[in-house]
């Protein structure tokens, strides 16, 4: 039996436990929110919709109790306050940091031995945070970014090919932040040959850009951040544990000397399955891509040097 615990049943929360029930990805799925009644209602919501599907997974929905977390082996951490319009994901990291903070030594009582998957805002440095408090291994601490942005730079390139999604391959490397993600237009493909073969310089770098700043075009256009890609991003990786699916995604992973940085987190292509991260996957960069990644954990260092109080 596989069980997952989502917290935060906000609009990223509830549908990543959507996900898992609807594509019956766990078996048990503990949906837990600090606002009463939210999770119960969202849980009583997607366990009808598992009714009409015909669906075996459970769901239950909890206001802030951790007992029926226990035995997890994956918790994805979605609790916080999102974007707002104009809002960069490093503004949040005030509130959002004493939230995880607190929200990590919670489950970890009920489950020590849990994957965490963390999704809040902004997802890198809260993803050290996990890591700098919990003393967990490092292995079992992975930041959901990479995933969604990779999503993100998949659906622009299959719009610009007038391909299908499945049909091409890409991946973002990086912070998860708008100017610290990195599209490796390079390495993009269709059906396994370089998308450069199709598309212009110009076309790939109109691709990346709109790549990263997918999250704030949506939260332009919705008036909060985006919630049925990264609730789904966040299910995929949690069925890459529980299945051992040995899948290459890019997560927010803690770094020792692998593309030259340390004593951060950010996104890199990881091999994802029951122990976590279970291989970092080093890329032969170029020159320029080099000088990218430096630029990207330069400004996540930054952004991690806010949290000193909460460390
Ligand atoms: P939301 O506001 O819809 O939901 C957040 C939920 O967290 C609320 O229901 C709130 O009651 C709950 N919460 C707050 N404090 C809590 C606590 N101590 N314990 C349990 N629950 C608590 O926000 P949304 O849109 O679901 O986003 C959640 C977070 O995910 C934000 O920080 C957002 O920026 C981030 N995000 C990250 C993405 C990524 O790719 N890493 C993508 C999209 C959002
Ligand atoms: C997103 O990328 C804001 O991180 C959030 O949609």
């Amino acid at each position: 039996m596989s069980k997952v615990t989502v917290v935060g049943a906000g609009n990223v929360g509830a549908t990543c436990a959507n996900v898992l029930v609807t594509s019956q990805i766990a078996d048990e799925v503990v949906l837990l929110d600090i606002k009463e009644g939210v999770s119960e209602g969202k849980a009583m919501d997607i366990m009808q919709t598992a009714n009409i599907l015909g669906l075996q997974s459970r769901l239950t929905g909890v206001t802030n109790d951790y007992e029926k977390t226990a035995n997890s082996d994956v918790v994805v951490i979605t609790s916080g306050i999102p974007r707002k319009p104009g809002m960069t994901r490093e503004e949040l990291i005030g509130v959002n940091a004493g939230i995880v903070k607190s929200v990590t030594e919670n489950v970890l009582k009920h489950s020590p031995n849990a994957v965490i998957i963390c999704v809040s805002n902004p997802m890198d440095t809260m993803t050290y945070l996990i890591h700098k408090t919990s003393g967990m291994p490092k292995n079992r601490i992975i930041g959901m970014g990479g995933a969604l942005d990779s999503a993100r730079f998949k659906y622009f390139l299959s719009n610009a090919l007038n391909a299908n999604a499945i049909e091409v391959e890409g991946i973002v490397i990086g912070g998860h932040g708008d100017t610290t993600m990195i599209p490796l237009t390079r390495f993009a493909a269709y059906r396994g040959v370089p998308a450069s073969n199709f598309l212009s310089e110009e076309e790939l770098a109109k691709i990346a850009a709109d790549t990263m700043v997918g999250g704030a075009t949506l939260t332009k256009l919705l008036g909060t951040s985006a919630w049925y890609a990264p609730g789904a991003a966040a299910a995929q990786v949690a069925g890459a544990v529980l299945h051992d699916q040995k899948k290459l995604i890019p997560c927010s992973a803690l770094l020792d000397g692998e593309y030259g940085e340390s004593d951060l987190c950010i996104g890199v292509p990881c091999i994802i399955g029951k122990n976590g991260i279970e291989k970092i996957v080093e890329f032969e960069l170029n020159d320029a891509e080099k000088a990218l990644f430096a630029k990207s954990a330069e400004a996540v260092h930054n952004t991690n040097a806010a949290l000193a109080g909460a460390l």
